[in-house]
């Protein structure tokens, strides 16, 4: 990686480069410029999709420090905690998962959602926090980590989303990867990248690595879970800290947008995220999922409808599509906003 000289110690996951795409029946539909969608959800690691990214990072630390169990968490449907399970197997550790929501003969409801599921059988340990307190799985996680210490284990604790200065530079990697081919494919860099915004550790990473090459690429965050006042330091602290380990330019603050877009709520859609979704369906056969796909599809076709993004700068508009698949499935052909796991 030219632009990024001092990477982490990296566990390979995925089937990386992911593809860039073209997109040309949605242009076609939106009558807009240059476009293409990065398909984060052939990362190529079970169904993780951008969270295969920072797991490489962190999974690969981890082997380095001699780490013997990884304890992280996540909601019932979150993507991540199936990823970090498996990922823990592929590293021959054992893993730890603390899950929010009510618990239900001895299981996080709403059940053994498809993600959880995942998770069970390849063999971690699910923790259920038997109430919806999502902010308290970082807590509890940390708590089990240290029992686990004190019992003589190794353990790795690891907030929601994976989002940590180790596992950002998953994103700081990708983001040279898209910048990569984007110069190759359209000739300049990408003058837009949207993306759905969680737990903040992809946004973050993504800035470091364009800040790293010397992009002027504008981030269009679309935050799903938080509002912008809290998310946005919170993602320039953490870029600002994986800049500092990767030694690399900080992150560039006037070139993050974070747009709130929770809507409803946490995993829940509007009508008109649902029928954003619906047109990328349609026209380029893509599946998106309602609590991160379909909303920061919604966001970015929105602004593509309406006028040229950012057309001082040459470069394509490029949507991340970073997955989601488990939870698209679950919830396709829903007709009433659906309510879903958390990061
Ligand atoms: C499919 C998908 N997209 C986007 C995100 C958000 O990424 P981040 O938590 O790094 O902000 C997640 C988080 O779990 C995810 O699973």
């Amino acid at each position: 990686m030219t632009w990024l000289p001092r990477l982490p110690p990296r566990l390979p996951l995925g089937t990386l480069p992911t593809p860039l795409v073209d997109a040309p029946r949605l242009r076609a539909e939106l009558g807009c410029g240059p476009l293409r969608i990065k398909r984060d959800d052939l990362a190529g690691f079970g169904i993780a999709g951008n969270k295969t990214r920072p797991l490489e990072y962190l999974l690969g630390d981890a082997q380095a420090h001699g780490v013997d169990v990884l304890v992280t968490g996540g909601g019932p449907d979150s993507n991540f905690v199936a990823a970090a399970a498996m990922a823990a197997r592929v590293a021959g550790i054992a893993c730890e998962l603390v899950v929010w929501g009510g618990a239900s003969r001895g299981r996080p409801a709403p059940g053994p959602t498809p993600n959880l599921a995942l998770a069970e059988a390849a063999g971690a340990r699910l923790v259920p926090l038997g109430d919806d307190r999502r902010e308290r799985v970082d807590v509890v996680v940390a708590e089990r980590a240290a029992e686990l210490r004190a019992a003589g284990r190794r353990p790795l604790a690891v907030p929601r989303g994976g989002s940590t200065p180790v596992g950002a530079a998953g994103f700081a990697r990708a983001a040279a990867e898209v910048l990569d081919q984007c110069v190759r494919l359209d000739g300049a860099f990408p003058a837009t990248v949207v993306l759905p915004l969680g737990s903040g550790g992809s946004t973050a990473g993504l800035l470091v690595g364009l800040a790293a090459a010397g992009a002027d690429t504008t981030v269009l965050a679309v935050s799903v879970s938080r509002p912008p006042e809290e998310i946005t330091p919170k993602v320039l602290d953490l870029g600002r800290a994986c800049a500092a380990a990767l030694g690399t330019a900080p992150p560039r603050e006037d070139r993050l947008e974070v747009v709130d877009h929770r809507g409803p709520g946490f995993g829940r859609a509007s009508a008109a995220d649902r029928d954003a979704a619906a047109t990328v369906l349609r026209t380029e056969g893509l599946l998106l999922d309602d609590t991160y796909g379909a909303k920061a599809f919604a966001v970015a076709l929105a602004r593509l409808r309406a006028g040229p993004v950012h057309e001082e700068r040459p470069g394509p508009v490029v949507l991340w599509h970073t997955g989601g698949v488990a939870s698209a499935l679950t919830h396709l052909g829903e007709t009433v906003p659906a309510t879903t796991g958390a990061p």
